[in-house]
């Protein structure tokens, strides 16, 4: 009895070592994120420290080390981590003047265009595009729209297209008429929009970026401000192999350079 006590005892005292917090060196897993993802937490060391302990906690661990090793075997986990981390903040008819430059263009086009909207987030910005073409009467047989983003999350909800007040904000009260079916505080984008444009889970860093094909136009708005100067750069000659040719144009947004 006394042996099987002393035992007990023995294992408490692991499970408790295993238990001891030792959240302090978080740069090594911020450097392996940001080698995966391009975006750099470095300057914010104290927030993003407190944020990923919790993350580490409630998963069941109790340094960054362990939950480094993790991550790197376990894509699910990293997913999770990139869902958790990424800042998905958009909205619909966000900087509508190069929506209206882009629709002038498309307009002259003779041929059918492919869009790309990197980073999508939730949807809003290549679903502004489709609203935009199609209210200045442009063909829907004239443009193809592919949405991505590195978060599964907001990818699920891009496809999902209900959204809440706070997303269409900027949009003149005839389009919310038009293009969406309000249910009580949620908003359905008609499926009629919806079928216009196709998400995926996509990073810009992923070889699977270079099999999306080649584009006219690529909307890349809000993205790199969460780069540092050398992943611009890098990001920068990514989109670079993915034009079509040499009128294709790259959209930045104005806090982006
Ligand atoms: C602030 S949102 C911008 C959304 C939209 N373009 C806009 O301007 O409203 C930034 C998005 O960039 C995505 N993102 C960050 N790094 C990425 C990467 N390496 N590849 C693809 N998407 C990425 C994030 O998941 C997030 O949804």
């Amino acid at each position: 009895m006394f042996r099987i006590f002393k035992k007990r005892k023995e294992v408490d005292v692991v499970v408790q070592k295993q238990r001891v917090e030792n959240f302090i060196d978080v740069m090594k897993l911020l450097a392996y994120f940001k080698s995966e993802t391009g975006i750099d937490f470095s300057k914010k060391e104290k927030i993003i420290n407190t944020k990923l302990a919790n993350f580490c906690r409630n998963r069941g661990f109790y340094n960054f080390e362990s939950f480094l090793n993790n991550i790197k075997a376990d894509k699910f986990l990293m997913q999770e981590l990139i869902d958790y981390l990424t800042v998905n903040e958009t909205y619909f008819y966000r900087e509508l003047h190069q929506i209206e430059a882009l629709v002038q263009k498309v307009k002259n086009s003779h041929t059918k265009v492919r869009i790309l909207c990197i980073p999508s987030s939730s949807g809003e910005e290549p679903y502004s595009i489709a609203i935009a073409l199609l209210e200045a009467n442009i063909m829907k047989d004239k443009f193809e729209i592919i949405g991505i983003d590195i978060n599964s999350e907001v990818i699920g909800r891009a496809k999902s297209a209900i959204y809440k007040s706070r997303s269409l904000y900027k949009l003149p009260p005839h389009v919310k008429e038009i293009y969406f079916n309000q249910k009580g505080e949620f908003y359905h984008l008609l499926e009629g929009i919806k079928k216009h444009v196709t998400f995926r889970v996509v990073n810009l860093f992923d070889d699977q970026f270079l099999s999306l094909g080649s584009f006219d136009y690529i909307f890349c708005r809000n993205m790199m401000i969460y780069f540092d100067e050398q992943t611009k750069l890098k990001a920068k000659s990514r989109l670079e192999l993915i034009k079509k040719d040499s009128q294709s144009k790259i959209y930045f947004g104005h806090a982006d350079n």
